[in-house]
């Protein structure tokens, strides 16, 4: 078999076998194939695209390229959830204790922020002394003890991977639906899990701009999640407005404390709770998405969920009387304020100008290798919908240090968006929409 003739057959059309993308994968991992073979392939899938059958051979080569977890000892079903990526998104952080109290497994295999969207991995640095880097001894271990457990992808998970999106970020390849659901689907198989529930994010600050292709990437992810023996459902929410009242790292830990005593924002508490709904289903624990989002409600009003958070906190090695200390009062020195610059309604906040606020303010980062500030963020005193008077504070942003802050006061003062009356061209109001659509069955 020769790469070229590989190339040239995605270059006219043609769909490939499972024999010539595992030559490809092999030869990218060992280093036979070089990157400007891979990157030409890379783009003729970008404009040619990939069936079904090709993206699930494509996720099983990469998948199998790196070491795979075998979660066969924990004792129940085990059920994660995938999001592809938005501003202020802290879902997974309450999610898995609500779910783990439901009495579903939850594996969680998290990444870092890059980009304009942030990363739960960097939340979780920011509660002192909690590990995100588990053997994987210590990740079965705390799963089997409190009911999920939160690492970061080693170096050993998928590394085709790894290779593949770094030429992607240099080759104009990034946006293409087989490539993505590959990239995302190789690392969530190779946590082990046995289900998962996607929330693909449409909207500005999305990967998925439009209602279509975030629905092309969610049948995609169920289907490919199928074909490799997982139960999967996807939910497509909206991403154009940031979630929540507040991003940043330290800052969306002490809002998934409040999501889990009772008191969150209503988007990101209705999106957590729906998206619990569906893991107890996929766990077998529900029977229908309104019994599953009832046993998760209960989760947060007995106490259990926090109770089951903070367990999990203290086993990663987190310092949780600290963490409870600190709640309310760790904000950086530096701090600025952003206010109305006219009165009105708020149609919209900018996500995905948001996120960039956020990087210059030092909550994320645009290299692998930069450190993120935990104690950076923004609290949004106003969303969309809000009525506001000229004057009104309309966010609160802390930065990195004090020259940062000039610049993010601007940017974060173009994202807001007024209109003479609440409505606008988002695609949620305050109150809900959050959920766009839902997507069982691949087809
Ligand atoms: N997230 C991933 O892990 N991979 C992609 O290609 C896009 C989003």
């Amino acid at each position: 078999m020769r790469a070229v003739d590989i190339i040239i057959r995605k270059r006219d059309g043609n769909a490939l076998s499972q024999e010539e993308i595992k030559f490809l994968i092999e030869g990218c991992v060992n280093k036979n194939i070089p990157d400007y073979q891979l990157s030409a392939w890379l783009m003729a899938v970008f404009f040619q695209g990939m069936s079904t059958e090709e993206t699930a051979f494509l996720t099983d080569s990469m998948l199998h390229s790196g070491e795979i977890m075998d979660l066969s000892d924990i004792p129940g079903k085990t059920v994660d959830k995938h999001s592809t990526g938005g501003v202020g998104d802290k879902i997974s952080i309450p999610l898995a204790p609500i779910a783990a109290a439901c009495g579903v497994f939850v594996p969680m295999m998290s990444g870092r922020g890059l980009g304009h969207t942030g990363g739960t991995l960097d939340k979780l640095d920011s509660i002192t002394g909690y590990k995100t880097r588990l053997t994987q001894e210590d990740f079965k271990r705390i799963i089997k003890e409190c009911g999920y457990a939160m690492t970061g992808q080693t170096e050993k998970v998928a590394p085709a991977d790894k290779i593949l999106y770094a030429l992607r970020d240099v080759t104009g390849t990034v946006e293409s639906i087989p490539l993505i659901t590959a990239s995302i689907m190789s690392k969530k198989a190779a946590e082990g899990t046995g289900a998962l529930v996607f929330d693909v994010k449409c909207g500005n600050g999305a990967f998925m701009k439009t209602p279509e292709d975030a629905e092309t990437l969610a049948r995609m992810l169920v289907n490919t999640g199928k074909v490799l023996g997982k139960k999967c459902s996807a939910l497509i929410t909206a991403m154009d407005n940031p979630l929540g009242k507040m991003t940043g790292n330290f800052l969306e830990i002490e809002e998934s404390m409040d999501i889990l005593e009772g008191k969150g924002p209503a988007d990101t508490t209705e999106l957590t709770l729906e998206i619990a709904a569906r893991m107890n289903m996929l766990a077998g624990k529900a029977s229908s998405p309104e019994e599953g989002r009832i046993a998760a409600e209960k989760a947060v009003s007995s106490g259990r969920a926090m109770e089951i958070f903070l367990k999990n906190v203290a086993l990663q090695g987190g310092d949780e009387k600290k963490l409870l200390s600190d709640r309310g009062k760790r904000r950086s020195q530096y701090k600025t304020e952003i206010r109305a610059e006219s009165s009105g309604v708020i149609s919209a906040i900018n996500a995905y100008e948001v996120g960039k606020a956020g990087i210059v303010l030092g909550v994320g980062r645009t290299r692998a290798d930069e450190e993120v500030c935990p104690d950076a963020g923004i609290i949004f005193h106003a969303k969309q919908g809000t009525k506001v008077q000229k004057g009104d504070i309309i966010m609160e942003a802390y930065g990195k240090d004090s020259s940062c802050l000039n610049e993010a006061a601007d940017m974060l003062q173009k994202t807001i968006v007024y209109a003479a009356e609440s409505g606008g061209n988002n695609t949620r109001n305050t109150t809900g929409n959050i959920i766009l659509k839902e997507i069982t069955d691949g087809k």
